[in-house]
């Protein structure tokens, strides 16, 4: 698989260097150089998870990684499902959130996770990475047990909820967790400042785990598939996807699948307050405004870092923008439609209702609509239970780790000493 760098098209890489690289010069997000379309949908629609996304995974990196590797990889990846619940006659809900940190993000980072053991050799790395919640917890058990693959999160002690905590800091193993004894941005200073020091990222192989690393997107279209394999045949047709965004990553894989042949009609991007990407398909200027606070606080973003991946592609493959469905809720309109929801029994959250609305909205007779739900509700569970009056529980993921102990360090945000704890990792 050949990537270019959108920003600077003559950067061109393979896939190996796209994983490893992350971003391209000029902060340019690599983007694939061809994309042909699957010959055989149909057949792979009647595969198992692993074994189509194998398949597809193997169809786009081609002989970078053999077949076998590609196999060995997924099912080591995608060990959890993804099913599809009918919420209405019409309307499905895709769950994404069966894997162990309960969101999306298990796809994109436990694939990334393999390439970069894979791709690594016999040097030792070290993931470094400082997160205020949720993407410690994905990364840390993407990474677990991998070998010659070390993982040190940082995170604001005493800033981050005492369940999230659990999910991420009561591994051990080759996943050390410090709490730093100041804010996320100074936990934040310190990645960057071991980043900028040559000795220290020679010393240990220094990497990153980059939400826009290209193996993550790849892993992700994968699941659109696994949603059409569980529609009934005759309702595979006229599909409209509705995609909760923030960062576009996830409708930018919902669009690679449609370049790959998976026959969905239209797609719908729902984002909350923060707009940018609504207004500018109405009326074509591009006006980010101050991102603010809402109930869906993984789409806080009003300068989407995918965006541009979703550009080139409309310009490849000669489509124009407006083909692209939009609309944004209030919280107000959030909690209605979570309201909704759980009035026709689907428990959901406020990121998976902001889909669900918009496509209600937007669905047309005949259609057949498919909204993402990319978090456990429990993930947002004062919100939910706020909202809905009552108490949803704990999943099991969630209540297993509760009484574990955590098993963090402590530091003050001083990078001499964390330097010492890397080297001594
Ligand atoms: C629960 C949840 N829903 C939706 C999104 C938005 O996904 P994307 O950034 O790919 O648009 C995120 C992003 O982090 C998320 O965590």
């Amino acid at each position: 698989m050949n990537l270019y760098n959108i920003k600077e098209n003559d950067e061109q890489v393979s896939f190996q260097q796209a994983v490893k690289q992350g971003l391209g010069r000029n902060q340019g997000l690599f983007f694939p150089d061809t994309i042909t379309p699957l010959a055989n949908v149909d057949e792979l629609l009647n595969q198992d998870l692993v074994t189509r996304s194998a398949a597809i995974l193997h169809h786009l990196i081609g002989d970078e990684l053999s077949a076998a590797d590609v196999k060995d990889m997924v099912s080591k990846a995608f060990n959890f499902t993804a099913p599809i619940k009918a919420v209405q006659d019409d309307i499905y809900a895709l769950e994404l959130f069966h894997g162990p940190t309960l969101a999306f993000k298990d796809f994109g980072g436990r694939f990334m996770a393999q390439c970069l053991a894979k791709f690594g050799g016999d040097q030792p790395i070290t993931i470094l990475t400082a997160t205020s919640g949720d993407t410690g917890a994905a990364v840390a058990h993407a990474f677990y047990g991998l070998e010659n693959i070390k993982v040190v999160i940082l995170y604001p002690k005493g800033k981050i909820s005492p369940l999230q905590e659990k999910l991420f800091c009561t591994l051990g193993g080759n996943i050390t967790t410090v709490s730093i004894e100041d804010d996320f941005d100074a936990c934040q200073a310190l990645v960057k400042a071991s980043f900028d020091d040559e000795e220290l990222k020679q010393a240990i192989g220094l990497n990153s785990a980059n939400s826009i690393n290209i193996s993550r997107l790849l892993a992700q279209i994968c699941y659109y598939f696994e949603a059409f394999s569980q529609l009934p045949a005759d309702k595979r047709n006229d599909v409209v996807v509705s995609v909760p965004s923030g960062n576009f990553g996830n409708l930018t894989a919902g669009l690679l699948a449609q370049a790959l042949g998976l026959p969905i009609k239209r797609f719908i991007a729902a984002t909350n307050e923060n707009d940018t990407v609504p207004r500018y398909l109405a009326d074509g200027s591009w006006a980010p405004k101050k991102t603010v606070a809402t109930l869906s606080n993984a789409m806080d973003v009003s300068q989407p870092n995918n965006w541009p991946r979703i550009e080139e592609l409309f310009k490849v493959k000669g489509k124009s923008l407006s083909e692209l469905g939009s609309g944004m809720l209030t919280d107000a309109e959030t909690e209605v439609a979570l309201k909704q929801l759980d009035d026709k029994g689907y428990l959901c959250e406020p990121h998976g209702a902001i889909a669900f609305d918009q496509l209600e909205k937007q669905l047309q007779p005949g259609e057949t609509g498919l909204f993402l739900c990319t978090a456990h509700p429990a993930k947002f569970k004062e919100s939910v239970e706020e909202i809905l009056g009552k108490d949803i529980g704990l999943p099991k993921e969630l209540a297993d780790r509760a009484d574990l102990d955590l098993l963090s360090k402590e530091l003050p945000a001083d990078f001499a000493q964390l330097r010492e704890l890397l080297l001594n990792n």
